[in-house]
């Protein structure tokens, strides 16, 4: 189901998530409505709390494909690369920011099965601006030059 996005000044959106601990059929329900949002809205990643849910799950939507990633944490992050980020709940806005390269992350599925996952380039920026969510942080936060773009 698509859920309504919230936007920056809801609080949800600056609190810490808490752990998945159960893997039922809500969390599965939970990630259906993220897929069914994030793909309606065009977008390359959603959180659980942009829905509105303070939990630590995460869907990214890149070139490498449609990732879910439960209970995500960094194992490593390694590099540099600097390019423009927006975000669904900061409607019509984009930023500069800087990013690690490439990063590894350890997440569970939804089954709970856990799994590893390197990332690379703009795969990297998407999976670190979502668990930045994770953790109440916005791209604004670390953006330079954040700029109104033409609707
Ligand atoms: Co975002």
């Amino acid at each position: 189901m698509i859920k309504e996005i919230v936007q920056v000044g809801d609080p949800v959106l600056r609190g810490k998530c808490r752990p998945v601990e159960k893997f039922d059929e809500a969390l599965s329900r939970l990630l259906d409505d993220m897929r069914d949002t994030l793909l309606d809205a065009e977008g390359a990643g959603l959180a659980a709390p942009q829905i509105g849910v303070p939990l630590r799950v995460v869907s990214v939507n890149v070139e490498e494909g449609y990732f879910e990633f439960v209970n995500p944490v960094f194992v490593w992050q390694k590099g540099e690369q600097y390019g423009t980020e927006g975000c669904l709940s900061v409607r019509g806005k984009a930023g500069e920011v800087l990013r690690p390269s490439k990063v590894k992350i350890l997440f569970s599925d939804r089954k709970g099965d856990r799994y590893s996952l390197v990332a690379r380039g703009f795969f990297a920026r998407a999976v670190c601006h979502e668990l930045d969510h994770l953790d109440g942080i916005l791209y604004t936060d670390k953006a330079d030059r954040i700029r109104s773009e033409e609707d």
